[in-house]
């Protein structure tokens, strides 16, 4: 059994839906007080209806993860009204699809931004309130795609998730000196909300190319998340957890036609 998370003060960027979403209802449920960060409000009011309605704790702040300004009033807000900030889930993220012959240069600037700089900027805000509690956790959601895979129509997607790789890597040095943790979370094809218009032969298509036969939830992801935030992961730092159902490791379309 892990050590309870109960009371920690708990960011998830882009937590009023998706992936997001998920990773805020399953530290909820451990007792945590989740801030909901996105743009749109609608979505974030929901999703802390739906937290609160279950006896959780859940709050929003606006914000865009894009800007300096905005991720640093965000993150103060939060501290001074949930006592600090235990756990940042620098979860945002956009992926518009577009091939690089398509692609404008400043479509390219809006990936990296919402992607890759919103995560230095929330690391960068938070740090002031890590050196307090001398204590901290961040947890990145980036993906099987830029890292370890590719994707046509992804390039820029890609690269901001290969670039919060090589972010992470410096940062957990850097973030060591006040005794907090950053991890990544390397997601594989998630079943979420925004999917349901893909329609069904889209989601078995995808499954049979995964080992496990199913698309991952975002509970899948959530639960991992939990374990990079619990005090039992207190020597795990700048690593990066693949929860893909097994989908990265077939080396042929042969490999996974055979089971
Ligand atoms: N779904 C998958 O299969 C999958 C696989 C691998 C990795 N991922 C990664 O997982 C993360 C979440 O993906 P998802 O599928 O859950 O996406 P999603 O359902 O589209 O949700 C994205 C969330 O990010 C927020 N967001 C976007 N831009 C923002 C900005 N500039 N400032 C603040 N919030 C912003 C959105 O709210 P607003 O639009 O209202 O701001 C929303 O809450 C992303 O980083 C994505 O790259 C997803």
């Amino acid at each position: 059994m892990f050590t309870s998370i109960k009371g920690k003060s708990v960011i998830v960027t882009g937590g009023s839906k998706g992936i997001g979403r998920g990773i805020a209802r399953v530290f909820a449920a451990q007792g945590a007080h989740i801030t909901i960060v996105s743009r749109g409000e609608e979505g974030a009011k929901s999703a802390c209806d739906e937290i609160n309605s279950l006896g959780g704790k859940a709050t929003f702040v606006k914000c865009d993860v894009s800007d300096w300004d905005s991720v640093k009033a965000m993150v103060d807000i939060v501290a001074e009204t949930q006592g600090g900030i235990d756990i940042m889930c620098a979860n945002a993220g956009i992926f518009p699809q577009k091939k690089i012959i398509d692609m404008e240069p400043d479509e390219w600037d809006q990936v990296m931004a919402t992607n890759l700089k919103s995560a230095f900027l929330c690391v960068k805000a938070c740090i002031p309130h890590f050196e307090r509690k001398r204590r901290g956790r961040v947890i990145l959601t980036s993906s099987i795609t830029g890292p370890v895979t590719g994707f046509p129509g992804w390039s820029h997607y890609g690269a901001s998730k290969a670039g919060q790789m090589g972010f992470l890597r410096t940062a957990a040095i850097e973030l060591a000196k006040y005794n907090t943790t950053i991890n990544a979370l390397l997601p594989g094809n998630i079943y979420t909300e925004g999917l349901n218009d893909l329609g069904p032969e889209y989601f078995d298509v995808m499954a049979a190319a995964i080992p496990l036969r199913r698309l991952g939830t975002v509970e899948d992801i959530g639960n991992a998340a939990l374990f990079f935030a619990t005090d039992e992961a207190a020597y795990i730092t700048g690593q990066q957890m693949v929860i893909d159902g097994g989908q990265i490791l077939p080396e042929s379309i042969e490999a996974i036609e055979e089971i």
